[in-house]
């Protein structure tokens, strides 16, 4: 046990550590297709939840949580800006709302921690929505319209950009499972969003490089551990999910189509546009063949086997050390330097979170190790938050400080602790998992086994 007490996994120097938040999720009052879906009603959302306040960090409170990952020892943070702020009309800026995030970008640097700004995050201005958002032909042009302002008027301040966050989710989840607006089922329409946001994504890239020449520009990708539940049928979906999910959005960044299989099309201006990628990591799903009772036909259904450690409802399977092949996974699609811009673990009583996270950076240290250009980490999420079609339901928690959204308390969960003081080493050292996450410890830091 000595031994393993002086074990230190030193990440690499000037490594960027912090948290991810999304606007509409913490901001509170804003108007977009979100706010408008929520106020439906007719359990769209858990509980029929609005955003509401949400952790009110338009009205102030962005400083002090600011402060609180500056306490963490963190030298970044992950944050969105909102369009429907920015530009309420088509063409009509709002200078106060610049001006509000100009103040925020101010504070995090006043606190020595890096932005890395996000500029679209699942919502949209109304405006946008009513014209079709993604499946109109101009969004690609009018939102590098809106990036090229962001970048005029931020642009001093932000060096790190991602365009789009997780474009698969957003279209998979408006477009094909419906959950999130405008829910559509549509095959056709997920293609075709998925191109327009690529297309995005391009034009986004290119207009602010013209502004700010020295902008490092990425996008944030969810990927998914894609296993085989049941045999054939089973590994046949999987591969196939995995191509589909993790894989054909970056046919057009290396040259290729964007190729879905029964669809493709070319999108060439998307190559070269990637200086960075975002990986977001969270869970490991099964694929199983599964008929529900009184279904005539079976399906395909993502669950985690039994017995696993699982997250609520249909998250999956809680697999932290499968960042790591995910990592290297995304390093061979795009070959370039990789952000993890999220990862983290729904968990109202952190009870899992510590052993989690600690696995998780085990993982990624293990990456950087291997020479693979992790530059940074940025887990999900500083604080409690509006978590989209679950609402506040109270298993959706993710923050490293829970958030009591009667009275907008704070308080630190261990997992803040943990990370805080991995942050100021930059290193995972046996002593502080010995002390802050001990339920992971033999995992991280196992005997060794005596050669025969
Ligand atoms: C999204 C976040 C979300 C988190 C947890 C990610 O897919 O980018 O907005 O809250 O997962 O579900």
């Amino acid at each position: 046990m000595r031994d393993r007490l002086q074990a230190e996994l030193h990440f690499p120097p000037g490594f960027l550590w912090g948290t991810a938040t999304a606007a509409h999720q913490v901001e509170g009052g804003n108007r977009n297709n979100w706010s408008a879906w929520e106020a439906l009603g007719g359990g769209r959302i858990f509980g029929d939840h609005v955003s509401g306040r949400a952790c009110e960090w338009w009205d102030g409170r962005a400083e002090e949580d600011f402060a609180r990952a500056a306490s963490l020892h963190n030298n970044a943070l992950r944050l969105s800006v909102e369009w429907s702020r920015i530009e309420p009309e088509p063409g009509r800026w709002d200078t106060a709302a610049l001006e509000r995030y100009r103040a925020m970008l101010d504070d995090l640097h006043a606190r020595g921690l890096e932005p890395m700004v996000t500029l679209h995050h699942f919502t949209n201005p109304l405006w946008l929505e009513e014209r079709g958002a993604w499946l109109d032909e101009e969004t690609p042009r009018l939102f590098a319209r809106f990036a090229a302002k962001v970048a005029e008027a931020l642009g001093e301040r932000v060096t790190l950009w991602c365009t789009i966050n997780e474009p698969m989710v957003y279209a998979a989840q408006s477009y094909l499972i419906g959950h999130w607006p405008p829910a559509h089922r549509s095959l056709d329409e997920t293609f075709r969003v998925a191109a327009q946001l690529v297309r995005g994504h391009a034009a986004a890239y290119r207009a602010i490089k013209a502004v700010r020449p020295a902008a490092q520009i990425g996008f944030a990708k969810h990927q998914m551990t894609v296993a085989p539940g049941t045999p054939l049928i089973g590994h046949l979906g999987a591969g196939l999910i995995h191509y589909l999910f993790n894989e054909a959005i970056f046919g057009p960044f290396n040259g290729r189509r964007l190729n879905f299989l029964v669809r493709s099309v070319s999108i060439p201006e998307a190559r070269g546009t990637l200086d960075w990628i975002g990986l977001q990591y969270y869970a490991a799903q099964h694929i199983y063949l599964s008929r529900s009772p009184g279904a005539r036909l079976p399906r395909l259904e993502m669950r985690a086997p039994e017995g696993r450690p699982r997250g609520p409802r249909d998250w999956g399977e809680l697999a932290p050390e499968q960042i790591l092949p995910r990592l290297k996974h995304l390093y061979r699609l795009v070959r370039q330097p990789i952000y993890v811009t999220e990862a983290g673990v729904p968990d109202p009583d952190d009870s899992l979170r510590p052993a989690y996270l600690a696995r998780t950076l085990r993982a990624v240290w293990q990456a950087c190790m291997h020479n693979y250009p992790v530059r940074g980490f940025f887990f999900w999420s500083l604080v409690d938050n509006f978590e989209w079609a679950e609402g506040y339901d109270p298993r959706y928690r993710f923050g490293l400080y829970g958030v009591d959204f009667q009275t907008q308390e704070r308080t630190e969960r261990r997992s803040a602790r943990l990370y805080r003081a991995v942050c100021a080493a930059n290193a995972l050292t046996a002593a502080i998992v010995r002390e802050h996450a001990p339920e992971a410890f033999d995992v991280i830091f196992p005997t060794p086994q005596p050669v025969e």
